[in-house]
């Protein structure tokens, strides 16, 4: 080869790299273009190699060529890696740009469960009647559930609540009514304490869930009366469900309350004229309650001939369902946002 075949053999190769470079869409592509050229064993060098064989008076020339061929190369090198470096900034630009015209996130700040809002506002009813919030474990024996509050071995009215039990002594309880009787235990009459709390029944269906809240109440001191209950029960009634609702009490039976009443209140979707809500009867039972049996006082150690108490009861769940219209009691424990977000 002479020196001018190696000059148009450079020319050659470097036109070859220059298109292959122009080509290149990625930047591994262009670096591996440059090494099969310029690199230690690339085409360059493979072709220099003649250089020994060509006449002294030539290898000047012939290595000038060699120099403008690196450089051709080397020029297309850069300008392929910046363009290359460019189109990805670009391409960062266009999928990263913050769309300001776009709605912003909504956080909701929320006030609660349904269940705690409505539990709340009891409290708060019954504080400002003077009661104060007593609590007590969901485990309990049966002597707290059951046999302080006569409740008698084998009584048939055990029955009326479905227990869970755990051991033969154990049990969840099925109302918070042993509260009561732990607080008589503890503390001197008077007494004047609502217990609001999670209760246990084997029980499901849409207006009974295996689990329900509660809020109870027990006051006990000298000379209380029926009419103290009732007026309690009747200024309840107005905080909770608007001035003016009436409320009927109906005869019942508990086992740790004589007299013992159903409570009804007046329905306040049609103001008592009948509807699909009560039934068509005008009202809505919502408590039970009653003067506490002498029997439980005796349990607890109080004297039933100089204290005489009233105790009510009700759930929760029933009254949010007749306050926020829920026809189905397992909403609450589902926990769908988008049923608790309503509230
Ligand atoms: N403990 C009763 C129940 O869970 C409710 C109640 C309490 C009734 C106090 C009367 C007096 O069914």
């Amino acid at each position: 080869m002479n020196v001018e075949q190696l000059e148009a053999r450079l020319e050659q190769l470097s036109e070859e790299a220059v298109a292959l470079l122009a080509q290149a869409g990625e930047r591994e592509e262009a670096i591996q273009v440059k090494n099969r050229y310029l690199g230690r064993s690339g085409s360059v060098a493979e072709l220099m190699g003649v250089l020994r064989e060509l006449p002294n008076e030539h290898k000047r020339q012939a290595g000038q060529a060699s120099n403008r061929c690196k450089k051709a190369i080397e020029g297309a090198f850069e300008n392929t890696m910046a363009s290359l470096a460019q189109q990805e900034l670009e391409r960062r630009m266009r999928e990263e740009t913050v769309d300001v015209t776009l709605p912003g996130r909504v956080t909701s700040i929320h006030l609660g469960h349904p269940l705690r809002q409505v539990e709340n506002e009891l409290i708060d009813i019954f504080s400002d009647l003077g009661f104060e919030v007593a609590e007590g474990p969901e485990i309990e024996t049966d002597f707290f559930n059951f046999e302080a509050l006569n409740f008698p071995p084998d009584h048939p009215a055990r029955d009326m609540q479905d227990t869970f039990k755990l051991t033969d002594d154990r049990l969840l309880r099925t109302h918070t009514s042993p509260v009561q009787v732990r607080t008589m235990h503890a503390y001197d009459v008077p007494i004047r304490i609502i217990s609001p709390g999670r209760v246990y029944r084997c029980d499901s269906d849409i207006t009974h869930s295996p689990v329900f809240h509660q809020v109870e109440g027990l006051l006990i001191d000298r000379d209380v009366s029926f009419a103290d209950l009732k007026g309690t029960l009747t200024a309840f009634a107005e905080r909770c469900f608007g001035p003016g609702t009436n409320i009927r009490l109906r005869p019942s039976y508990f086992p740790f309350t004589e007299p013992s009443a159903e409570v009804d209140i007046e329905c306040m979707f049609c103001s008592g004229d009948g509807c699909r809500v009560c039934s068509h009867t005008g009202w809505l039972e919502v408590l039970g309650a009653g003067m506490v049996d002498p029997n439980v006082f005796a349990a607890s150690g109080i004297d039933a001939d100089e204290y005489t108490g009233f105790a009510f009861g009700l759930g929760v769940e029933r009254i949010a369902m007749l306050k926020q219209g829920v026809s189905d009691i397992r909403r609450f424990f589902e926990n769908d946002l988008r049923f608790l977000e309503q509230f």
